[in-house]
């Protein structure tokens, strides 16, 4: 088995493992609810009425449902099979399923989607992060895209000053991981995979000219990370403040660069 097949298998054997208790992870960890809501908010902005959504590295189908009760068609995205069958389920008691489509499929093979186009492509928490080079998904964005369609990225960037201060109770490895090359070996449900960090500028040259940057904006910056999980527990009226904060000031340069995770809005100006 090559090195990338697998990564697959293990991003897959993880992300399964991890989908049965997502769900309840996600509700109980108040900081992922924070940061989720931020992102639907971000995109909610950038969407036009009827739009059709391609939702990469999909989870659970948290935020396509989300989308779906709004109005909107999404075409939901993913590599796990637990993953997958999550959707499945979910989508089936919804009563807006003629809007949600799930097709198991990489990001890194969305040819295999077929003639179809979107008029948005989105991405969050993270899911890029799993491959070396994100080029190797955003080569097929111009031809699933319509003319002046829209992507929403929401990636691990290097730099988080959350992880970094970690520095001084004596986790150095861990303060510093995002910033090796050959990425870092990622923990989930037992099964390692490695994952890659990117900055805003990688993203901005691997979109390339075609795209212009509409917003960029950080997510957890002031808020500790969602791993963090006692913060939020010990100190609630501190964490809504921190919370505050960042919805504040987050979107300002160079804030808007750094923290758990950056979310990238653009526009593709090609035909
Ligand atoms: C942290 S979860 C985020 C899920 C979802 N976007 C959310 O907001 O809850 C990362 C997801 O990326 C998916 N993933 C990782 N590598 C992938 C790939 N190459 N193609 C498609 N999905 C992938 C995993 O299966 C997992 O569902």
């Amino acid at each position: 088995m090559n090195s990338t097949s697998l990564q697959f298998n293990n991003v897959n054997k993880a992300f399964t493992l991890q989908s049965v208790n997502y769900d309840n992870y996600d509700k109980e960890n108040p900081t992922l609810t924070w940061m989720r809501k931020q992102v639907q908010k971000n995109v909610l902005k950038f969407l036009r009425l009827n739009d059709k959504i391609l939702e990469l590295n999909s989870g659970t189908g948290i935020d396509a449902e989300f989308f779906a009760e709004k109005g909107f068609t999404v075409h939901c995205t993913d590599l796990s099979d637990g993953m997958i069958g999550q959707m499945k389920k979910k989508f089936s008691a919804t009563n807006f399923s003629d809007r949600l489509i799930i097709q198991q499929c990489s990001f890194t093979e969305l040819d295999k989607i077929g003639n179809k186009k979107f008029d948005f492509i989105f991405s969050n928490f993270g899911g890029l992060n799993c491959i070396p080079d994100l080029r190797e998904s955003t080569k097929f964005f111009p031809s699933l895209l319509n003319k002046n369609g829209r992507v929403c990225l929401v990636i691990l960037p290097p730099v988080c000053p959350w992880e970094m201060i970690q520095v001084f109770r004596g986790k150095i490895k861990f303060a510093f991981r995002r910033f090796s090359n050959q990425g870092t070996l990622a923990n989930v449900e037992g099964v390692k995979f490695k994952t890659f960090y990117f900055s805003s500028k990688n993203v901005t040259n691997t979109l390339g000219p075609g795209f212009k940057i509409l917003r960029l904006e950080s997510l957890g910056l002031f808020t500790p990370s969602p791993q963090m999980e006692k913060i939020p527990k010990k100190f609630p009226g501190l964490t809504k403040l921190l919370n505050k904060t960042d919805e504040k000031i987050s979107h300002l340069f160079p804030l808007n660069r750094i923290g758990d995770h950056i979310i990238i809005t653009a526009e593709y100006q090609g035909t």
